[in-house]
């Protein structure tokens, strides 16, 4: 059989007119362990953000409850005044009472609270992708979808997206907003959510895996292993390879704290899978 490599395409255009690269960082490392006040080393966390932007991400996904405020503090640091074209997808809808705590508040109340305080620590007048982190089985969901909807019309959102949401919540949020992303856990090794990114990828909204690298977990596959090996990379720019060729409106987050690992998941575009090996890593049992 001829060996055919994959092309995918490297930009996504978010909500139609925020074109980025679709090799993002997600900031919910640089913050304490449980993701639970100040990083170990804060000068090497704004060392990322910064080499992050310097390596061509314009896209950093984070949340004012990691941290909590940690992320959003730290990225207004590193990056204020922001590159004309840096996208920040913030969240909110979660509340921390400790690490590893997280519990939902997707109330009106709460998200105004929340919204206001991102739009200050990040220091923007506007919030590019305002996230909603989870749909609060507490509280109505049209509460918190039309909430949403008017802080949209106030011009302090631009576009809006969902995080670990199913195919009938899009359908709903949709009747208030246009849902221009979705955030779901996805990985090569956990694939739970493929009928959430067809319904994606047909309505043109991005699909951003959380745990792109299953918490650093894809370490332990060994089909990845010997597929790396084959071009000199290593696992985890393997598994990230994977979602950019798997589908053109997957955009990544990998999280680190450590600029080594970021530079190894941004050197990730020059691995060159071929379709037999997307077919290998298309077997992948759940981890
Ligand atoms: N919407 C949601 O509910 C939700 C939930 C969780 C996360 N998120 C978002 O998704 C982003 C990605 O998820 P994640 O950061 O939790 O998990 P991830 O990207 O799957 O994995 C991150 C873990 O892998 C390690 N790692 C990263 N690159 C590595 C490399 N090249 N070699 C070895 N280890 C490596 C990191 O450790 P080091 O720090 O040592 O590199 C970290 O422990 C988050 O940053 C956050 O923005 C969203």
């Amino acid at each position: 059989m001829a060996t055919t490599i994959k092309t995918y395409q490297t930009t996504f255009s978010i909500g139609g007119d925020l074109e980025i690269n679709r090799m993002g960082y997600g900031a919910m490392r640089i913050t304490g362990k449980g993701i639970w006040g100040p990083p170990n080393d804060k000068d090497e966390a704004i060392r990322v953000l910064k080499r992050a932007v310097e390596l061509g991400v314009n896209f950093i996904d984070t949340a004012d409850s990691y941290g909590p405020y940690v992320s959003e503090e730290l990225i207004a640091e590193a990056l204020y005044p922001y590159p004309a074209d840096l996208v920040i997808g913030t969240k909110g809808g979660l509340t921390r009472t400790g690490p590893d705590q997280w519990p939902i508040d997707a109330s009106p109340e709460h998200l105004k609270e929340a919204l206001e305080g991102s739009l200050k620590r990040l220091k923007l007048a506007r919030i590019n992708l305002y996230q909603l982190h989870r749909i609060d089985p507490n509280v109505p969901a049209e509460k918190t979808f039309e909430f949403l909807q008017k802080a949209q019309q106030d011009g302090k959102i631009k576009h809006i997206g969902l995080s670990e949401v199913n195919v009938d919540d899009i359908k709903n949020a949709q009747q208030y907003f246009e849902v221009v992303s979705v955030q779901n856990m996805y990985s090569v090794d956990n694939r739970k959510w493929e009928p959430v990114l067809d319904y994606c990828k047909e309505h043109n909204i991005a699909f951003i895996p959380w745990f792109p690298l299953n918490a650093g977990n894809v370490a332990a596959q060994e089909k990845l292993k010997t597929i790396a090996d084959k071009h000199n990379a290593t696992v985890h720019q393997v598994a990230l390879s994977w979602l950019l060729n798997h589908a053109d409106n997957i955009l990544l987050i990998p999280g680190t704290s450590s600029v080594e690992h970021l530079e190894e998941n941004m050197k990730t575009t020059s691995v060159e899978l071929t379709e037999q090996d997307m077919e290998a890593l298309n077997s992948i049992s759940p981890a």
